[in-house]
C-alpha cells in the first residue's frame, strides 16, 4: 500500500486502476490542472529543468528521489498513509466506534465543505508566488520556491481525490471550481483572507511559508485526526510536505536578519538608511513584516467562539492538534477556555465553553509553535551581539475575524482609538515605502553559487549538495 503506482497515468497508492470510473473521471481533471498551472503557477518556468524531490513512498524514507524535471511534467498524484482497518474515533459523541471509510450523509455538507476550503489554499498559494521565480536571490531559493509550489499543487490533487471519491457530482463540480478561483480576483476570489494577499517579494515569501504555512499544518493536523479516516490519512502524508515549506520560511527569515546583522556589524550602525543604503534590509522593517504576516495568519483559524467549530468535534470531523496525546475526555462538553474581549476599553479574558473556542484552542497552539522560531531568530542576532530582539505582536492586533474584528490594538496589546492607530500604524505594519523598498532589492542571481546582498548562503545544500550545484537550469 505504501508503494507509490508512477506507471499510471495519475501516480497514486490508492489503487485508482481498480475504479474506472473514478480514474477516468480524475484523468478529465488532470489537463483541467495542468492548464491551471500553466496559466497560474510559476511565470515562464515551464521550460525549466528543477532539482526537485519526488516522493516514492509514504514512509519517512521514501523522500529520497531527486532529480532535474520540467515541473509541468511533475508526477503529481494520490498518496495516502496506509489505513489501519481497526482505527476508532478517537473524540467526540461518535467516540470509540469505528472510523468512517465513507463519508455519513448527515456529515455530508460539512465536510465538503472542510475538504474545498482547505484545498482551495493549495493553489491559491501557487499563484500568490507565481511572480517570485523573477527575482529569486539564488538558484537554491529559486529551487526550493518550485519545490513547495509543486507541492501545494500536490495538495490540491489530495483534495480533488477526496472530492471525486466520495463526494459524487458535487465533489466533481467543486473540483472544477478550485481551478477557476483566483487569489485575489475581485469577482472570484480565494475562499479565505490571507489567500488574497500578494506575495511580493522574498521576504514576504519567507514569512508567509513560515507563518501561514504553519496554520497549514495546524489545519492538517487537526484534520489528521478525523473520524473520516480517508482525510485522516491524506492529511498524514500532506503534512510530510508541509514540513520542509516551514523549513524554507524559518531558514529564509534567519538568512536575511544574518545578513543584516553582519552588515551592521560591519558598518558598525543600526541606522536605518545607511543599513538601506548598504542593500540589507534593517531589522525594524523585517518586524513590521513579521506582524502583518502574523496577524493576517491567525486571522486564518477563525472566530473566537464558533459554533460551527464546536460541530466540526463534536461529530468527529476535525480533531485539536495532537488529540491523542490530551489528557482529557475527549468531549469537552464541561469544560471551558479563556478567550479575549474588550471591556471598558480594554482586553479581557472570559471564560466560554470550550467546544465553541475549539478555533481558539487550535489558534493558541499555532502561537506556541511560531514563537518557538521567532526566538531562533533572536539567537542569530544575540550571537551577533547585537540588541534588537523579533517578538509576534499580541494576538489582539490587526485582527480581522472573531471579537477582535474592528478593535484596534497595538502590537503590545493595548486598546487604542483610531487616531492612535493612525499614529502607530507606519511603525508596525510595513509601510508602502518599507515595500518598494524591499522591492527594490530584488534582482534575479541565477548564477551558481551566487547569492543575492542581503541574504546569506544556506548552512548547507539540498540533498547536501555543493554550495555552487545548478539546482535549476534554464535552457
Ligand atoms: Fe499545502
Ligand atoms: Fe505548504
Amino acid at each position: 500500500m505504501s508503494t507509490m503506482n508512477y506507471s499510471d497515468k495519475i501516480p497514486n497508492n490508492v489503487n485508482l486502476a481498480e475504479d474506472r470510473t473514478l480514474q477516468r473521471a480524475l484523468e478529465s481533471w488532470q489537463p483541467n490542472f495542468i492548464d491551471w498551472w500553466g496559466d497560474a503557477g510559476p511565470e515562464g518556468s515551464g521550460n525549466f529543468d528543477v532539482y526537485l524531490r519526488t516522493a516514492t513512498s509514504v514512509d519517512p524514507q521514501g523522500w529520497a528521489h531527486f532529480g532535474y524535471v520540467k515541473m509541468p511534467d511533475y508526477r503529481w498524484g494520490i498518496f495516502m498513509n496506509p489505513g489501519d482497518a481497526d482505527r476508532r474515533i478517537h473524540f467526540g459523541d461518535h467516540l470509540g466506534e469505528k472510523a468512517w471509510t465513507d463519508v455519513p450523509g448527515e456529515h455530508r455538507a460539512n465536510l465538503r465543505r472542510i475538504i474545498v476550503t482547505q484545498g482551495d489554499t493549495e493553489p491559491a498559494s501557487v499563484e500568490q508566488q507565481r511572480h517570485l521565480g523573477l527575482t529569486a536571490p539564488s538558484l537554491y531559493d529559486l529551487r526550493n520556491l518550485f519545490q513547495i509550489n509543486v507541492e501545494e499543487g500536490r495538495h490540491l490533487w489530495a483534495m480533488v481525490y477526496l472530492l471525486h471519491r466520495h463526494f459524487g457530482r458535487d465533489g466533481r463540480e467543486e473540483a472544477e471550481e478550485l481551478l477557476v478561483r483566483r487569489s485575489g480576483d475581485e469577482n472570484n476570489p480565494r475562499i479565505l483572507g490571507a489567500f488574497n494577499e500578494r506575495t511580493p517579494d522574498w521576504l514576504a515569501f519567507f514569512m508567509f511559508t513560515y507563518f501561514t504555512d504553519r496554520d497549514g499544518k495546524f489545519q492538517l493536523a487537526a484534520l489528521s485526526e478525523s473520524a473520516f479516516d480517508p482525510l485522516a490519512r491524506t492529511t498524514r502524508f500532506m503534512l510530510t510536505e508541509e514540513a520542509h515549506h516551514m523549513f524554507v520560511g524559518e531558514s529564509g527569515v534567519s538568512r536575511v536578519v544574518a545578513r543584516t546583522c553582519q552588515v551592521m556589524n560591519e558598518l558598525k550602525t543600526d541606522d536605518v538608511a545607511t543599513l538601506r543604503a548598504a542593500g540589507v534590509i534593517d531589522l525594524p522593517t523585517v518586524q513590521r513584516y513579521l506582524n502583518f504576516h502574523y496577524s493576517v495568519t491567525i486571522d486564518l483559524f477563525g472566530a473566537d467562539q464558533s459554533s460551527n467549530a464546536a460541530a466540526f468535534y463534536s461529530s468527529g470531523l476535525k480533531g485539536r492538534y495532537e488529540e491523542g496525546k490530551r489528557q482529557d475526555d475527549h468531549r469537552l462538553k464541561s469544560q471551558t477556555y479563556k478567550v479575549l474581549e474588550v471591556q471598558n476599553g480594554q482586553l479581557v479574558e472570559k471564560e466560554a465553553p470550550m467546544l465553541n473556542a475549539l478555533n481558539e484552542v487550535l489558534r493558541d497552539d499555532f502561537i506556541r509553535d511560531s514563537v518557538a522560531g521567532v526566538g531562533r531568530w533572536n539567537r542569530v542576532i544575540e550571537k551577533a551581539g547585537i540588541a534588537f530582539r523579533l517578538s509576534v505582536p499580541h494576538k489582539a492586533f490587526h485582527r480581522n475575524i472573531g471579537t477582535l474584528a474592528g478593535i484596534k490594538v497595538s502590537p503590545e496589546g493595548k486598546v487604542i482609538d483610531a487616531a492612535q492607530w493612525e499614529a502607530g500604524k507606519d511603525q508596525w505594519l510595513p509601510t508602502a515605502e518599507d515595500r518598494s523598498f524591499v522591492a527594490s532589492l530584488m534582482g534575479r542571481v541565477v548564477e551558481p553559487g551566487k547569492f543575492a546582498n542581503w541574504i546569506t548562503p544556506p548552512a548547507i545544500g539540498i540533498n547536501r549538495q555543493p554550495m555552487d550545484f545548478e539546482y535549476v537550469r534554464f535552457n
